[in-house]
């Protein structure tokens, strides 16, 4: 076996990593972690170390490390069939029978799932179907697309421009043209403190409409949003936000896209997030959560509304041009079926709903009223705590004091994984679905004893 300074020169010096400080991590200056296993919720590293993940990896490892049964679908998939294409009806047993399986859970209106591989990807192809809607529907200026500060859609050149946070556009030229922002739902950080949650969404739908009016309704195709936003802080919508969006959205005419990459298939204690919060989405983007990782693959769910125009659109223009060689790859599809299927047996959705609340409720208890604590927040197996210099006052830290990373970094020695989120002094947690009650305490416990280190 390589010696971990081996592998840690080899990494430094060959492996481009994502999401990376290029410069520090070549230095060496930059953390390296090299994973070797998980069991439950729990991951080991070379060096020895058990950590928790109270991230999930990227809130992608749903059902939790080191389940057999994925592991043994996957194989068998690989033996029978590894690879065939899905192109010009074709598929394989695997692929069909996820997409019966990702029907049977979507929320009413749904018609058909789309495969591809990653997040990014399937919120690509909604753009495009979505374009392509309105050019059969004789509509060729409706094209742009709203999104919201604070959004992440992925990082593409069309998904990075939808995610509304400043570091994924910096220097890389985005947004592109067609894509606009607006308000993201965001209650701790509103314009004006004696604002309340129902003023606030007001304020969010005033601004919606008031860009769509700018923009002219007829040159907006779409908008998407996350039921609940993640990377950008965790973030709940304030109560009835999505009732009212939903409003101006069907007055003007302009689809939905729900990105449910992260909150599909159980994390807010619902199978959908758009179930969740009553919202009627056209597509629905999904990822993570399909496979618990275990495997690439993303769903582009469509709506049926978008179904009878594409199909149509196909009578008279063809066959659709848009495809990927690996759309419904079959390993990707036997770890989807298998991870389905131990979501329903582990109770997993009701977990989260039971085990995400508790977790919610301790942090709270914990160190809700810490002089540095802006606010605890969360929904179903999602928690966040934002960090602030003055809690009365609600004045944030400098970023460049690195406050969340510093907590975050504090809790890594305590042996648990959060997450420094990457606008803002924001932690977040988003475990594996299967946590129990022993260990939310565990990470509540290292976060209240990390706060107390770092910010007294
Ligand atoms: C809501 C949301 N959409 C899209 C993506 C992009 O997914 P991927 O990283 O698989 O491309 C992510 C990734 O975190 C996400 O959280």
């Amino acid at each position: 076996m390589l010696t971990n300074d081996e592998l840690a020169k080899w990494d430094r010096e060959s492996f481009f990593h994502p999401s990376t400080h290029l410069g520090q991590f070549e230095r060496g200056e930059a953390p390296q972690r090299i994973v070797t296993g998980g069991e439950g919720v729990f991951i080991q590293d070379r060096d020895g170390n058990r950590l928790l993940d109270g991230f999930a990896g990227l809130y992608c490892v749903n059902v939790g490390y080191g389940r057999t049964q994925i592991a043994d679908a996957i194989a068998k998939q690989a033996h029978e069939l590894a690879y065939y294409h899905s192109y010009a009806g074709h598929g394989s047993e695997t692929s069909i029978t996820l997409a019966k399986m990702v029907m049977d859970r979507a929320p009413k209106g749904m018609a058909r799932v789309y495969f591809g591989l990653g997040g990014s990807d399937a919120n690509e192809t909604n753009i495009k179907l979505v374009w392509y809607y309105n050019n059969i529907l004789g509509r060729p200026k409706k094209k742009k697309i709203i999104s919201r500060w604070r959004g992440y859609h992925g990082s593409g050149l069309v998904t990075g421009s939808l995610t509304g946070l400043e570091l994924f556009h910096k220097k890389f030229d985005l947004p592109l043209e067609h894509v606009i922002h607006t308000e993201a739902p965001y209650y701790f950080r509103r314009p004006d403190a004696s604002m309340s949650e129902g003023d606030f969404v007001g304020y969010c739908v005033d601004k919606l409409e008031a860009l769509i009016e700018a923009e002219g309704a007829d040159n907006i195709a779409a908008f998407i949003g996350e039921p609940v936003l993640g990377t950008g802080g965790i973030v709940p919508p304030p109560a009835g936000y999505w009732e009212a969006i939903q409003k101006v959205l069907d007055k003007y005419d302009i689809l939905l896209i729900a990105d449910e990459v992260v909150t599909g298939f159980g994390r807010l204690g619902t199978m959908f997030g758009s179930d969740h919060y009553g919202m009627k989405p056209d597509l629905i983007t999904s990822a993570k959560g399909l496979t618990s990782a275990y495997a690439p693959l993303s769903a582009s769910i469509v709506g049926q509304k978008m179904w009878d125009v594409l199909s149509r659109g196909t009578d008279e223009n063809g066959v659709l041009g848009h495809g990927w060689t690996y759309s419904a790859h079959p390993i990707g599809a036997a770890a989807g079926v298998a991870n389905l299927k131990l979501i329903d047996e582990l109770g997993l959705v009701e977990n989260a709903d039971k085990t995400g609340a508790y977790l919610n409720q301790r942090m709270q208890a914990a160190i809700g009223d810490h002089a540095h604590v802006g606010e605890v927040r969360g929904e179903g197996m999602l928690c966040a705590v934002e960090l602030v210099a003055d809690r009365d006052n609600r004045k944030f830290f400098d970023p460049s004091e690195g406050k969340g990373a510093k907590v975050v970094a504090a809790m890594l020695k305590r042996g648990v994984i959060a997450r420094a989120m990457p606008q803002g002094d924001i932690l977040g947690f988003a475990p594996p679905l299967c946590l129990t009650e022993a260990e939310a305490d565990q990470i509540v416990n290292v976060t209240a004893e990390a706060v107390s280190e770092v910010l007294g």
